[in-house]
């Protein structure tokens, strides 16, 4: 299966969805949204903010869902309309999400019943974002995004390509099919990892020198942690085991914080008996000093030279090794590349995969500046027993969410088997 198709057997039949239309052109792709999942039998309630009306008619989305839209928060009942709309939805769907809505339910802010909605409901909630590329480009935006990842919110694009304007950039929406898969993925998710036990490794071993210099690398922990909070998102057990970061840790997991690569391979092998899912996505060190010296090197004793020796290869430990791990377990190695090419990219991780004893590679490019180290994005391909899919540059949100797909149906074959 590839890494956009929905699992074959999410129902959308009798699920409360709820759409939330902001003001931006591409909200005319969001009737087909609507539409599809009201096709499949979904209670589909639209909330539109004012300016989402300028664009389409309430009537329309009415017509489409056959439900009555809502859009304002005051009227003359009793009833408290954003608890009501909230309350018992399966899933969220936000869009197209503006720029400015965004922002909104970053900070929590709640003055329209759109905003209220969305500050309310506790389904997951996907966003698709529409905007101009500097509006998401913009530093404020990039913030905002990272927040309401933090938060759980999976994001579906936005993809590059052309703009209402007549430009053309990132800020496209996702194409309506797009959306609506995301959709059935997110309904089927839910609980698919309850009960298991995961264990992800994130961010980068420091080497030390002296008391003061080690040897690193510019990790961040971002690819990660979106692992473990996608995993912990879809119910599962979740540790960390975590060198130096830069990058908010997920909330609801256990962080393990080490240092070393011979600290993460202890903390990694007292664990890895009790885990039925182990991702390796830290950046570990493949050399290190073959002695830390004790005082600080002095700068006027002159450049030290320092041997480097190799560290444990924790990976091919793991998997050369199946008596360190619980049995039927599956193993997720990272492969940093500097190959944009998808075609010689899935090569190294199917190399990586066989050599190292692993289930899974996830080979991505670490060689621009739009993927690898710190990106908020990632250019990767994911090699596993059933053949190599080319995820293509995403969010690293996407790819966790892609990998983690991936590991939920390996781990049902496996209890088939
Ligand atoms: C023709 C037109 C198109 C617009 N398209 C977008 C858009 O795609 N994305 C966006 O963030 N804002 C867009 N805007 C600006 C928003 O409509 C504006 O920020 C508004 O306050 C958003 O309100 P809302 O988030 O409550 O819906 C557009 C404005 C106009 C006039």
């Amino acid at each position: 299966m590839g890494a956009g198709a929905p699992p074959p057997d999410v129902k959308a039949q009798g699920k409360k969805i709820l759409v939330c239309v902001s003001g931006g052109i591409a909200a005319f792709k969001v009737v087909v949204v609507v539409r599809s999942f009201a096709e499949m039998g979904a209670d589909v309630r639209v909330v539109m903010t004012r300016s989402a009306q300028h664009f389409v008619g309430a009537q329309t989305f009415a017509a489409l869902s056959g439900n009555p839209v809502s859009t304002e928060m005051f009227g003359s009942g009793a009833d408290v309309p954003h608890v009501e709309l909230a309350r018992g939805a399966d899933l969220t769907i936000v869009a197209p999400a503006t720029a400015n809505a965004v922002a909104k339910m970053a900070l929590g802010i709640a003055d329209d019943l759109f905003s209220a909605v969305l500050l309310t409901v506790r389904s997951p909630v996907l966003l698709a974002p529409a905007m101009h590329t500097e509006m998401w480009e913009h530093p404020a935006t990039r913030g905002n995004i990272a927040t309401l990842e933090k938060h759980g919110v999976t994001l579906v694009g936005p993809s590059e390509g052309a703009l209402s304007s007549g430009d053309s950039g990132a800020g496209r929406m996702s194409e309506p099919d797009e959306i609506v898969r995301a959709g059935l993925r997110a309904l089927g998710r839910a609980e698919d990892l309850a009960g298991v036990r995961v264990l992800v490794t994130a961010g980068g071993t420091q080497e030390p020198i002296d008391p003061v210099r080690f040897v690193g690398n510019r990790s961040s922990g971002r690819m990660g942690f979106a692992i473990a909070r996608e995993a912990a998102a879809r119910r599962a057990k979740v540790t960390v085991v975590a060198g130096a970061t830069s990058a908010e840790p997920p909330s609801g997991v256990e962080l393990v914080q080490v240092a070393t690569a011979d600290e993460m391979r202890a903390a990694v092998l007292e664990r890895a008996p009790e885990c039925d899912v182990i991702v390796k996505a830290a950046a570990v060190a493949d050399f290190k000093p073959e002695e830390a010296v004790e005082r600080k090197l002095k700068k006027a004793s002159g450049p030290p030279e320092i041997t480097l020796v190799p560290t444990p290869d924790i990976l091919a430990e793991l998997g050369s090794r199946p008596g360190l791990r619980k049995a039927r377990s599956i193993l997720i190695g990272f492969a940093a590349e500097t190959e944009p090419d998808p075609g010689r990219l899935g090569l190294l991780a199917e190399e990586k995969r066989r050599s190292k004893g692993a289930d899974v590679i996830v080979a991505n490019d670490v060689g621009s500046s739009d993927s690898g180290f710190g990106a908020a994005t990632n250019r990767a391909v994911i090699a596993g027993p059933d053949g190599v899919t080319d995820v293509g540059l995403v969010t690293k949100m996407a790819l966790a969410s892609a990998l983690i797909e991936r590991i939920s149906q390996l781990l049902k074959e496996r209890r088939k088997l």
